[in-house]
């Protein structure tokens, strides 16, 4: 019985590895037609609708706690969301509301705010300088010359300065908010102003 039920339980999460790659393969080949990709930034703008009240409705938050979406990649979107979902990623209200979209509904959401230009922000100028020595020693190797991410790894550049500050500093002490080895790793030796100099570096990237 015991076993059934592990078995089971296998199979339950090797469907949800396979329905995501799906959901990955599936954005890719929307990305590379342009009929089908403006269809579904067109079906995304009415999806989000609710997503505008924190997100804003272009994906420019006008909360300093709540990141852009805008301009971000589409398949680190679609794999935040999936992580929100299964718990891997933690924050009460996303976790909640994103288990109501369905997989193409997340495709949707995920195509419209990548398709949206993201400007950047201001920044502390004193400290920008050392920012950029701490990005280019650090991160760059990652998260690109222009801070500009790819399918796995996020876009920095424009992102929010409290939002930046806050997530690194969670990677830093493992709080178990977000979890990525990878990230744990790179902010392991990062000190509190370190922190800062590098989030006000990235917020006024173009
Ligand atoms: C009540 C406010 C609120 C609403 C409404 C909301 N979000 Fe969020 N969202 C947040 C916050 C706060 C975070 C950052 C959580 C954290 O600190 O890690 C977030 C993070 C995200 C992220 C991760 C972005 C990144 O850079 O890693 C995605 C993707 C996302 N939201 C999508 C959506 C979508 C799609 C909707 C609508 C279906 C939505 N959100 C609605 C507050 C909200
Ligand atoms: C070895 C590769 C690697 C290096 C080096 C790296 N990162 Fe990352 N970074 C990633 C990956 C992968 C993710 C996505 C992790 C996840 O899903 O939570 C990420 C995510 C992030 C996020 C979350 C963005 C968002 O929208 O929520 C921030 C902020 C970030 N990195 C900042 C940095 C900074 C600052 C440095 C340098 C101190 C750095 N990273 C170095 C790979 C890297």
């Amino acid at each position: 019985m015991r076993a059934l039920i592990l078995a089971a339980g296998l199979l339950v999460a090797c469907g949800g590895a396979m329905a995501q790659q799906g959901v990955q393969e599936k954005l890719k080949a929307i990305q590379s037609d342009p009929v089908a990709l403006r269809a579904a930034v067109d079906a995304g703008k009415k999806v989000t609708f609710f997503c505008a009240n924190c997100h804003g409705e272009d994906g420019i938050s006008k909360l300093p706690e709540v990141p852009n979406l805008a301009g971000q990649n589409p398949a680190y979107l679609l794999e935040q969301i999936r992580k929100f979902g299964s718990g891997e990623r933690k924050d009460p209200f996303m976790q909640g509301l994103i288990k109501v979209l369905k997989d193409d509904e997340r495709l949707q959401a995920a195509s419209y705010y990548a398709s949206m230009p993201v400007p950047p922000s201001r920044a502390d100028a004193a400290l920008v300088s050392k920012g950029k020595e701490l990005f280019g020693k650090l991160c760059v190797r990652c998260h690109g010359e222009q801070g500009r991410g790819n399918e796995t790894i996020a876009r920095l550049a424009g992102q929010k300065q409290p939002y930046l500050q806050t997530t690194i500093t969670r990677y830093r002490d493992k709080t178990g908010v977000r979890n990525n080895q990878l990230m744990a790793i790179a902010t392991a030796g990062l000190k509190n102003e370190e922190i800062v100099a590098i989030s006000n570096y990235l917020t006024q990237l173009p």
